[in-house]
């Protein structure tokens, strides 16, 4: 891939146990790699193959993929068990983004430091490069889960999380709410689904994937839903106080769009002080499994995180 990354093991701190940023980079070399195994070439499907690919070389902070390993491994999985997942679960996030971009949504030009996908290329192929990215995610999850794991159910769980009762039915919440008066259940309503949903699934699904118990599930998946909102929290924060060459995407679009959004409802401070509780309540959830140290630490990470 175009700027890939080298895969690492993951270093041992001898007084904290493994390394938040150690994790992450060796999180993002493996998912690199079995995207780029996944998605097709320009020589399958010329700018459509390219269109896909935009976004997913070089950019982005690859968390939703590091939480999926993150779960697997917290049960006591293999990574191997949920790499497809994982890389599914980007997928997903990014159609997400190409799709939020579009004209028709938040009119973006910006992301991941480069043009948006319908600035690079025509807008009916970006449309159709988030479809086929939403579709080869499905696939994706089908052929590359050892058999022996619960693939019924997840996919089943990634279905209702990234449509009508996720992610796109959070996005036409979001869309429909520009311009509203602030309110809080709303804005709630939301984040849940347009940001929430694809965290808390992706949880959901490392956790399956591993070979999990239903508690277990559930417990990362509650973590995931606190993580999920407050990073969605922190977004609008950053939105208003930090620069596009630093965020890699345009800034200060909430208000350019008239968006509903957390602080826009109950101010600056109480937003960090709500994003601060759901951590908080994520940390008790973060406790039970192999992981604890590295699921605290990337729950930390959301508040303190600067792009
Ligand atoms: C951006 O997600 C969209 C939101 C849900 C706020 P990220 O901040 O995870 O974007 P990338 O993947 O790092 O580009
Ligand atoms: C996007 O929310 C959520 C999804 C892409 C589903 P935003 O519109 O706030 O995300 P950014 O700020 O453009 O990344
Ligand atoms: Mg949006
Ligand atoms: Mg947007
Ligand atoms: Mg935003």
């Amino acid at each position: 891939m175009a700027e890939a990354r080298e895969a690492t093991d993951v270093a041992q701190d001898e007084d904290t146990g493994p390394d938040l940023a150690s994790f992450l980079a060796h999180a993002a070399a493996r998912v690199d790699a079995e995207l780029d195994r996944r998605l097709p070439t320009v020589a399958d499907c010329g700018d459509l193959a390219a269109a896909m690919r935009h976004l997913v070389t070089g950019g982005g902070k690859r968390f939703r993929p590091a939480l999926v390993l993150l779960a697997c491994r917290d049960v006591g999985g293999s990574e191997d068990d949920a790499i497809a997942t994982a890389a599914a679960m980007e997928l997903i996030h990014t159609y997400s983004l190409i799709h939020d971009d579009l004209p028709c949504m938040d009119d973006a030009k910006l992301r991941r430091g480069k043009a948006c996908v319908h600035v690079a290329y025509p807008e009916a192929t970006a449309v159709l490069a988030g479809d086929a990215m939403l579709t080869l995610a499905f696939e994706v999850i089908a052929a590359g889960t050892p058999a022996h794991r619960p693939i019924g159910g997840m996919i089943v769980a990634l279905g209702r999380a990234a449509g009508w009762a996720g992610m796109a039915g959070g996005q036409v919440l979001d869309l429909a709410a520009e311009g509203a008066e602030p309110d809080l259940d709303m804005v709630r309503r939301i984040h849940e689904g347009k940001t929430a949903s694809l965290i808390e699934v992706s949880l959901r699904l490392g956790a399956m994937a591993g070979g999990g118990g239903g508690e277990d599930v559930e417990r990362l998946a509650r973590y995931g839903h606190r993580v999920g909102l407050a990073f969605q929290i922190v977004d609008d924060l950053l939105d208003t106080e930090v620069s596009a060459e630093q965020m890699g995407k345009d800034v200060g679009a909430d208000a350019d769009n008239d968006k509903l959004t957390w602080p826009g409802v109950v101010g600056n401070e109480q937003a960090r002080a709500d994003a601060r509780r759901l951590v908080d309540e994520a940390l008790v959830d973060a406790r039970g499994g192999r992981e604890e140290a590295l699921l605290a630490a990337l729950a930390e990470k959301v508040l303190s995180r600067r792009n």
